[in-house]
C-alpha cells in the first residue's frame, strides 16, 4: 500500500497578509500556508503525487519512479514519502553527478539515484523513454516529471475546499481568485477544475513561455472534459527558470521581515513579485481578494544560499 492507509489529509493555515502595497491599493491577500503542511512532504507536492500514488496502487506497484533536477523540490518530496510510507523510490536525474543539499536529502531518504546527462534528460518525452527503465524496475510505477498530468491536477482539486473551510476565520464571505506560481502548471490546473469557471485562477509562470505551460493546461483542462474555465498566465520568469536578480532577492528580503513569511526566489518570490507588479499596473480593482498559494520549495532555497 504505497498511499497511507491513514488517508493522510493535510491541512494548512489561511493567513492574512498585511503588506504596504497591498494596503496602498485596497487590495486583500491571505496565504494557504502549503509550506506548513509537513516539515519534508511539504508544498504543493503532496496534492500532485496523491492520485499517483493511488493508481500505483491499483497497478499493484511497489514504488515510485520519476524524475527531476539536482534541486528538485517534487523528487524530495517523493523520496520523503517513499521513506515515511515505506515504498521504494528510484529519482532518474538532470544532468551529471553533483552534491547539492536536495541530493544529499534524497540519498538520505533512501531514494535510488540514477544521472542522465542533459541530453539524456531532454529525451524524457519522447516515446518509448520509459522502457528500459520499466525492464529494470518493473515493479515501480512511473509518474512524470513534476507530478504533472491529469492525476496531479485532480489531487490539487481539494484546496479549494481547504480554502473555503477557513474563509469565515478571515471574515471574508468569498474572494475574488487566485494567484500562485506555475512550473509545469499542474496545480494551476487542479485549481481551474475545481473552479469550473466560478473563480479565475491567475498563474505566475517561473518559466519562461516558450516552456509550453499553456499547452499542458490546457490539455489537462481539456482531458478533464471541463465545460467552463477562468485563467490567466503572467511570464513571472525574470529571463528564464532558476534565473535570479537583485530586485527580486530585495523584494524577497522586505516581503520576508514585513510579513514574516519564507519565501525562495524561483517559484514563491517570483510569483508575489509579479502580483505586485499587476496591482501596481492597477490590474485589480480596490477591494479585490485574492488567495495566494505558497506553494512551498523552500527545501531548495539552500541551493541558493
Ligand atoms: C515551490 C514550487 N512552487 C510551484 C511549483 C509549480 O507547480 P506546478 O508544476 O504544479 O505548476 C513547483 C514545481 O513543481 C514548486 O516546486
Amino acid at each position: 500500500m504505497l498511499f497511507p492507509s491513514c488517508h493522510w489529509l493535510p491541512q494548512a493555515p489561511l493567513e492574512p497578509l498585511h503588506l504596504d502595497w497591498l494596503k496602498t491599493a485596497g487590495i486583500e491577500v491571505a496565504v494557504l500556508r502549503l509550506d506548513q503542511i509537513d516539515p519534508l512532504i511539504s508544498g504543493n507536492k503532496w496534492f500532485k503525487l496523491v492520485e499517483h500514488l493511488k493508481a500505483a496502487d491499483l497497478s499493484g506497484a511497489k514504488g515510485i519512479i520519476s524524475l527531476g533536477g539536482a534541486h528538485s523540490n517534487h523528487l524530495h518530496a517523493l523520496a520523503a514519502a517513499g521513506k515515511r510510507f515505506g515504498f521504494p523510490t528510484v529519482g532518474l536525474l538532470r544532468g551529471h553527478p553533483q552534491d547539492t543539499p536536495t541530493v544529499n536529502d534524497l540519498q538520505a531518504f533512501g531514494m535510488q539515484l540514477h544521472w542522465l546527462g542533459y541530453g539524456g534528460y531532454r529525451a524524457r518525452h519522447e516515446a518509448g523513454f520509459w522502457e528500459p527503465w520499466q525492464a529494470q524496475y518493473p515493479q515501480l510505477y512511473p509518474v512524470p516529471e513534476g507530478g504533472g498530468g491529469l492525476p496531479g491536477a485532480t489531487g490539487c482539486m481539494p484546496l479549494k475546499a481547504m480554502v473555503h473551510e477557513q474563509l469565515s476565520g478571515l471574515g471574508w464571505a468569498d474572494y475574488d481568485g487566485w494567484w500562485l506560481a506555475c512550473g509545469t502548471g499542474t496545480t494551476l490546473a487542479g485549481l481551474v477544475m475545481a473552479e469550473a469557471g466560478e473563480h479565475p485562477v491567475y498563474g505566475a509562470l517561473a518559466v519562461p513561455d516558450d516552456h509550453g505551460v499553456a499547452q499542458q493546461v490546457g490539455s489537462i483542462v481539456q482531458a478533464a472534459g471541463l465545460q467552463r474555465s477562468d485563467y490567466q498566465l503572467f511570464d513571472a520568469s525574470r529571463g528564464g527558470f532558476a534565473k535570479v536578480d537583485p530586485p527580486l532577492l530585495a523584494f524577497i528580503e522586505q516581503t520576508e521581515s514585513a510579513s514574516r513569511i519564507p519565501l525562495e526566489p524561483l517559484y514563491t518570490g517570483k510569483a508575489l513579485l509579479m502580483l505586485k507588479q499587476q496591482v501596481d499596473a492597477g490590474r485589480f480593482e480596490q477591494g479585490t481578494r485574492l488567495i495566494f498559494i505558497h506553494t512551498g520549495g523552500l527545501q531548495g532555497r539552500r541551493g541558493f544560499q
